[in-house]
C-alpha cells in the first residue's frame, strides 16, 4: 500500500526504533527524563524560544496555548479553515471558554490585511481579540507556507496592540523553513507561543512541543498537569522524536519534490478529463500536502477504487481529495500512483 493519507502515517525506522530502545529515561512529571530535557533544550534552539515542553500531542500544544493566552469570553482570531477550528473537537469554546472569530480569505496571502478588519477592542460589549493564531505550513490550503510578507505585517499589528498574542501552529513548520530556505526561528520571531510537531513530516511516533517564554512554559506545564498530559517515562518516544529532529529535517526537500509531481498529475487530471476532475488546489505545491477536488458524488467511488489500486487518500469534504507526500513515499511509487489515478479516474468517468 502506498498510503498518501496523512504524513501521521509513517511508522519509525530501525535506527530510529534503536536509539528509542537504549533512551535514557526517568520520571518527567518529577523533570528527571534526560531525554525530553535534551529534546526540550534543542527544539527550544531551534525554534528561537527560551524554553520548550514536549507534549502527547499538536491538539494540546495549540489548545494549551490558547488557555494560557486568553480568558473566558475572548476572541480568537483564526483563519476559517484552520486546524485548531476545523478539526481539534471544539476545544478551544469547550476547555477555556473562547469564541472564534474565523476569518475566510479567497486568496490566502491576503488574510492578514482580512483579518486585521476583524479585529474586536475590549469595549462592555465586545469579545475582545486576545490572541492571533496563524498555522504554517496550512493544512487545509494545500501546504501552504504562510507569506513572509503576511507574517511581518501581523507581527506589526500584533507590537502595536497590547495584551494580544500570537501563536504559531507550527505543525509542519519545518516543511515551511525547507520550502523558503529560512530558519525556522525567523519564521517564529515575533510570536509568543508555537507549537511544532515531531510525528508529521518528521516522522517520529508520538509528539510535539510547546515553545515559548521561560515563564510562559512553567505555566503551560501546570496546564498539562492538570488536562493529564504529564507523561513518566516518556524518554523513550522523546528520543524518536530527537533523532527525527536530527536526521530527518533536511529530507524534507524530498517530500516537497513529490508533492510537486502530484500538482503536476493533478493538474493534468483537470485538463484531461474536465468532466470528472474540477480543480487542484495548490497546481504547483509549495510543500507536501496536494489537494485534488473531483465531481462531489466521485470522491468515495475514486478513493475506494485508488485503495483497490494499491493508494491510499483521504477525502475532505466537498469532492476533494488530499494526497500527502512524506518520509515513507519513495521516489520510485510515483509512476505507480500516477497510474493508479489516470486508471481510476476512466473508471469513474463510467458513474458521470
Ligand atoms: C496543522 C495541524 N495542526 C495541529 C495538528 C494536531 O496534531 P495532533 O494530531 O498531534 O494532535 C495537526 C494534525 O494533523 C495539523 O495538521
Amino acid at each position: 500500500m502506498i498510503d498518501l493519507r496523512s504524513d501521521t502515517f509513517t511508522r519509525p525506522g530501525q535506527a530510529m526504533r534503536a536509539v528509542m530502545a537504549t533512551a535514557i529515561v526517568g520520571d518527567d512529571v518529577f523533570q528527571e527524563d534526560p531525554t525530553i530535557k535534551e529534546l526540550e533544550e534543542e527544539v527550544a534552539g531551534i525554534t528561537g524560544f527560551e524554553s520548550a515542553l514536549y507534549m502527547p500531542s499538536g491538539t494540546m500544544a495549540n489548545q494549551i496555548a490558547i488557555n494560557l493566552h486568553t480568558r473566558p469570553g475572548d476572541s480568537v482570531l483564526i483563519e476559517a479553515e484552520s486546524h485548531v477550528f476545523i478539526y481539534e473537537a471544539g476545544a478551544g469554546p469547550a476547555l477555556s471558554g473562547i469564541q472564534f472569530d474565523c476569518v475566510g480569505s479567497a486568496d490566502f496571502t491576503q488574510w492578514t490585511a482580512v483579518a486585521e478588519a476583524s479585529f474586536r477592542v475590549d469595549s462592555l460589549h465586545s469579545a475582545p481579540t486576545s490572541l492571533i493564531v496563524v498555522e504554517n505550513t496550512h493544512n487545509r490550503h494545500g501546504g501552504r507556507v504562510f507569506p513572509v510578507s503576511g507574517l511581518d505585517r501581523i507581527r506589526a499589528f500584533r507590537r502595536d496592540r497590547t495584551g494580544v498574542a500570537l501563536h504559531c501552529d507550527g505543525a509542519r513548520i519545518w516543511n515551511a523553513a525547507v520550502a523558503l530556505g529560512q530558519p525556522v526561528s525567523g519564521l517564529l520571531s515575533g510570536f509568543d507561543s508555537a507549537s511544532v510537531c515531531f510525528s508529521k513530516g518528521l516522522g517520529a511516533p508520538v509528539g510535539s512541543a510547546l515553545c515559548g517564554s521561560r515563564e510562559f512554559i512553567g505555566r503551560a506545564r501546570k496546564v498539562r498537569k492538570r488536562w493529564g498530559g504529564g507523561m513518566r517515562q516518556a524518554g523513550i518516544v522523546a528520543a524518536g522524536a530527537l533523532y527525527a529532529l536530527r536526521h530527518h529535517r533536511e529530507r524534507i526537500v524530498e517530500d516537497h519534490q513529490r508533492g510537486l509531481m502530484l500538482g503536476k498529475l493533478f493538474r493534468e487530471l483537470c485538463a484531461e478529463f474536465p468532466d470528472q476532475a474540477l480543480d487542484a488546489k495548490t497546481p504547483n505545491p509549495q510543500t507536501n500536502m496536494v489537494y485534488l477536488q473531483v465531481r462531489p458524488e466521485l470522491a468515495d467511488p475514486m478513493v475506494q477504487s485508488l485503495a483497490e489500486a494499491g493508494v491510499l487518500v483521504l477525502p475532505t469534504g466537498g469532492g476533494w481529495i488530499r494526497a500527502v507526500t512524506h518520509l515513507d513515499i519513495p521516489a520510485d511509487a510515483m509512476p505507480k500512483v500516477a497510474s493508479a489515478f489516470l486508471t481510476c479516474i476512466k473508471e469513474v468517468s463510467g458513474f458521470v
